[in-house]
């Protein structure tokens, strides 16, 4: 399962670059990535050299595919595209490249190319991906979905105040035409159509604000991350009222155990397999103390691993406040030879660099 990935997908102008935007910037150590700016690129890129994206020259177009480099760069208002060095900006959303972007990416050998670029930007770190395969193509196993939707008309206007356009009933009228053929295009291609996974959220905001919006689907996300609920009993406090410092290290255990448990494991199942995973570095930076029955939330991740090694790393929140964060570094042993081994696989697909 792809558990650094939160796929949200939908028709145009359905709210999903705010969303992901406003996620990455709430979800610590999150990126978002906008794929549609991608077929836009492409798009932009054909167009430049002379092809047209509904019928291009296919030796000409796999040329610019096999050559074409793309990575996002991070901006104060989220990320922007960047493209064979150039950074196209607005030149990406002129309605020309819009519909442009809808026809070239009914191209099969543009979606293998664009696909295979963005599953290699999970390897890193925690992505918000948003696009229209996102959760039924590109990564069908991500563990957080959903598909944002709204009515024509309220996407019409929202496209055109987005733009600086003026929202009055005939340009709306306009706009959303102009938005149906493209939701029209791009819902019945052959390849990687768009449609809601079985397993998304699906939120339909044509009536909530972006911060009604944003609220639902960090709930969903929250519900869905190992959390870890733990109340302050006397016997882990210390003479100043608080938790004992070393407490914490015991809390990372408790919390290790919930993770695997998640995972569809157990710590026993792993020493019945064989393993064991001794800790061989324990890190722990105290922000604030909790004190005797604060109701603590403890949340962590499968983060590193590295030859025989894996890093898990933990916080503990009181009311959304971190007051401890840390992490354990565990080498993976047989138990039969007692040597080191590598971890087993499932933890590797947890993980969040390979
Ligand atoms: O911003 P807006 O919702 O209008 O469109 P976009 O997300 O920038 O995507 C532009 C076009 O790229 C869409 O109309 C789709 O045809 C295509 N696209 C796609 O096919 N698959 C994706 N994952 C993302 C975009």
């Amino acid at each position: 399962m792809s558990v650094n990935v939160i796929a949200i997908d939908g028709p145009a102008a359905s709210g999903k670059s705010t969303a992901a935007r406003e996620l990455a910037a709430a979800i610590p150590g999150a990126v978002c990535i906008n794929t549609g700016s991608m077929y836009r690129a492409v798009a932009w890129k054909a167009m430049r050299d002379g092809m047209d994206p509904a019928h291009p020259d296919r030796d000409r177009l796999n040329r610019l595919l096999e050559t074409i480099r793309m990575r996002f760069v991070s901006t104060p208002e989220g990320c922007e595209l960047e493209v064979d060095g150039e950074r196209p900006g607005n030149a990406l959303r002129t309605p020309e490249v819009s519909a442009g972007a809808s026809a070239i990416a009914t191209i099969p050998e543009v979606r293998r190319k664009l696909v295979e670029l963005q599953r290699a930007m999970a390897a890193e770190q925690m992505i918000v991906m948003e696009g229209r395969d996102i959760g039924t193509v590109v990564f069908p196993d991500a563990k957080y979905k959903f598909f944002l939707t709204a009515s024509p008309e309220v996407r019409a206007r929202r496209r055109l105040l987005q733009d600086g356009g003026n929202p009055d009933p005939a340009e709306v009228a306009r706009v959303a035409a102009e938005i149906a053929a493209r939701d029209k295009t791009d819902s019945t291609r052959a390849d990687s159509p768009l449609r809601r996974a079985e397993d998304a959220v699906l939120i339909d905001n044509s009536t909530f604000s972006r911060e009604e919006t944003i609220q639902r689907m960090l709930e969903r996300i929250q519900r869905k991350m190992t959390v870890m609920p733990y109340r302050v009993p006397y016997a882990d406090t210390d003479q100043m009222g608080v938790v004992y410092y070393a407490n914490y290290l015991v809390y990372f255990e408790r919390f290790r155990n919930e993770l695997l448990r998640d995972a569809g494991y157990t710590y026993r199942r792993l020493e019945e397999d064989g393993i064991a995973m001794p800790v061989i570095e324990a890190v722990c930076s105290y922000k604030a103390s909790a004190k005797y029955d604060d109701l603590l939330e403890i949340t962590g991740r499968f983060a590193e691993a590295k030859g025989v090694k894996v890093k898990i790393e933990c916080e503990v929140r009181r009311e959304g406040k971190i007051l401890v964060e840390g992490y354990t570094v565990h080498a993976c042993m047989d138990l039969k030879s007692g040597r080191p081994t590598r971890p087993p696989e499932f933890i590797r697909e947890l993980l969040l660099k390979p």
